[in-house]
């Protein structure tokens, strides 16, 4: 597996597999929107050349946030994700940003473990966040800590 810097010929790979992991997925417009944003960061993780996993995020200041992180279902589970947040890292860290927020779904119990084993701690809930319905979690890491 490798993990590159995010280039805008993957929007389609990474719209796939956005489809096949979020029932409320970005469209591929937003996808390309964020992209071109002077504050993005994005990875993706390859494997023979083909996109398996991705993190997007955007910035301000020394802040950061997830905007949207997925893994083809094939490839879960084996450090595909954590490999994603630790190229982010040390991204961020090179440019100033030390802190990075995030919203989840409640019910989502993988992604929160995965954030939680990456030391992020939960700052708050936003009720029924999603749909009107669901609470979303606020999570953050303090880089420098
Ligand atoms: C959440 C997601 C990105 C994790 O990707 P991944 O590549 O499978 O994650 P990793 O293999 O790096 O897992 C790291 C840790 O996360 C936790 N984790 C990941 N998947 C898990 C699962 N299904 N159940 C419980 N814990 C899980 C574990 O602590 C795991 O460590 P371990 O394997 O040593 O126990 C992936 O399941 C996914 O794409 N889900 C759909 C999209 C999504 O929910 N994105 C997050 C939106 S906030």
């Amino acid at each position: 597996m490798i993990i590159r810097k995010w280039l805008y010929t993957d929007v389609s790979s990474v719209f796939k597999i956005e489809k096949e992991s979020f029932s409320d997925a970005w469209t591929k417009e937003m996808i390309s929107d964020t992209f071109i944003q002077d504050n993005f960061i994005g990875f993706v993780a390859e494997e023979n050349e083909k996109v398996i996993g991705y993190i997007a995020l955007t910035y301000c200041l020394d802040e950061a946030e997830i905007n949207i992180i997925a893994v083809t279902r094939d490839f879960r589970r084996k450090g595909v994700a954590s490999a994603l947040l630790n190229a982010t890292y040390e991204a961020l860290l090179s440019s100033g940003i030390d802190k990075i927020f995030l919203e989840v779904r409640k019910s989502n119990k993988s992604a929160q473990n995965l954030y939680k084993k990456h030391g992020f701690t939960v700052i708050g809930v936003r009720p029924k966040y999603y749909k009107g319905i669901e609470d979303a979690i606020l999570m953050r890491k303090d880089l420098k800590e």
